[in-house]
């Protein structure tokens, strides 16, 4: 077996440069939130495969799922025959998720092709075009999911990309925010009204489909979406027949305590769409609706050979259920609780290189400046990661800028497991700040 410096070498024979290196790290095996390396190394794990392993790692009940349905049958096509490891899912996605009175739910590959498919679904259901979505949001890596993403490292050379898409200022009242507004109220009135100005110039109500966010950004740097803005855009969609649409890819299953980042809004979304934590590791998404959305689509319009593979519907459900009964959410609150704490004490004792603690529940990210410019300090954060990794700590980065750091472990961590990850980033971010 290679160790991990020869899985690197290879990678650079057979795998293109352009595919990126979050972390430098290996694998070969993992329990829990730990994960045993190519050379033998425990690692903490504190990326969870981006955002994946909520659950953690090596969860029985998703091996089992998995095991038994392969010796059924793998494959089949929902669309050619039908089976109920798909009904099983997507009935419970709607009863845990619901939409307004009737919900449904489709199911897709990742999250890429959730967001795909919302878009479709909202265009068609109402006949217009214009999508709005903001700075610093990450939609995927599919074409409209691209549009959609802000950061032009993803996109340079790649375009031309999909027209009617309209991007907004996301509303967070961070730091910087915090020192031009005097309040968050003015702050988000702001935002409102800016957001009256922009359906004046930019783009009409009547000709635009589609609004869609992440309440807390992910690849963006865990930006927060200020609530009153978001408990306008509610309104201003109803009353406008514009399609509200919550990214919950990153955000969803237990990540900030909840099982949707909304249900800390009061918000119902018309469609959200969701992958990652909800197939326990098995490629899978879905976008869930509101009935009378879902249903208002053609036949035809929404499908692929793959959707709602067998092998991770079942492990998708077990996932759910294995969260459900050991309480994620509550998992979710109690790791936010922990790391905000450490992550606050860092930022007293380092106030010019960390310029803000953020997110929601256990989705927290900690931002690193340089102190003489006050600008992103995306080395600093790149080399606390690569220390991180010398001790023993996977995380990876995140933000426009590659300058913060993100936490998306495995929620069901052991205490002291969760204290020494912490610890082995304190003792990194010390060494290189
Ligand atoms: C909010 C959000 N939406 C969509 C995606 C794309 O998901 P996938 O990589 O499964 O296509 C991601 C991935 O990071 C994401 O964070």
């Amino acid at each position: 077996m290679n160790n991990t410096d020869q899985l690197y070498e290879r990678r650079k024979k057979s795998v293109p440069n352009a595919l990126g290196i979050f972390n430098s790290s290996s694998i070969q095996s993992a329990k829990g939130a730990i994960i045993i390396d190519a050379d033998g190394r425990a690692l903490i794990d504190f990326a969870g495969g981006i955002g994946v392993n909520n659950a953690g790692h090596g969860v029985s009940e998703i091996i089992e799922a998995i095991k038994n349905q392969a010796e059924k049958f793998i494959h089949a096509s929902f669309n050619v025959s039908i089976y109920e490891q798909y009904l099983d899912l997507t009935e419970k996605l709607c009863e845990l998720l619901p939409h307004g009175n009737s919900t449904k739910a489709m199911l897709t590959l990742s999250g890429a092709e959730a967001v795909e498919n919302a878009i479709k679904i909202a265009r068609a259901v109402t006949g217009k075009s214009g999508i709005i979505c903001y700075n610093g949001a990450f939609h995927g890596r599919t074409m409209m999911a691209m549009t959609l993403t802000s950061n032009v490292k993803y996109k340079e050379g790649a375009g031309p990309y999909a027209p009617e898409v309209y991007r907004l200022e996301f509303p967070y009242y961070g730091p910087t925010q915090q020192k031009q507004f005097s309040s968050e109220e003015n702050f988000s009135n702001y935002h409102i009204d800016a957001l009256k100005k922009f359906f004046s110039n930019y783009v009409s109500p009547t000709q635009t489909a589609a609004i869609i966010l992440e309440l807390v950004q992910g690849e963006g740097g865990f930006t927060v979406a200020s609530k009153k803005y978001v408990q306008y855009l509610r309104q201003f969609c109803t009353e406008n027949n514009i399609i509200l649409i919550f990214d919950e890819v990153q955000t969803g299953f237990g990540r900030t305590g909840k099982w949707a980042a909304y249900e800390h809004y009061g918000v119902i979304p018309d469609l959200s769409t969701w992958a990652k934590s909800m197939g326990g590791g098995m490629p899978i998404g879905a976008v869930i609706g509101k009935q009378e959305i879902m249903d208002a689509v053609k036949p035809g319009l929404i499908g692929g050979t793959y959707l709602g593979n067998p092998l991770s519907c079942v492990a998708s459900l077990a996932s759910i259920n294995y969260m459900q009964k050991n309480n994620i959410n509550a998992a979710g609150e109690k790791v936010g609780k922990v790391v905000r704490e450490k992550f606050n004490q860092l930022q007293t004792k380092y106030p010019k290189n960390i310029s803000d603690v953020r997110g929601i529940g256990a989705m927290l990210a900690i931002e690193f400046v340089s102190p003489e410019t006050n600008r992103a300090d995306a080395d600093a954060a790149k080399a606390i990661i690569n220390k991180c990794l010398e001790k023993g700590l996977i995380v990876i980065a995140s933000g426009t800028y590659g300058n913060c750091i993100r936490i998306l472990s495995p929620l069901f961590i052991e205490d002291d497991v969760l204290q020494k990850g912490l610890s082995i980033l304190e003792e990194a971010l010390k060494e290189v700040i």
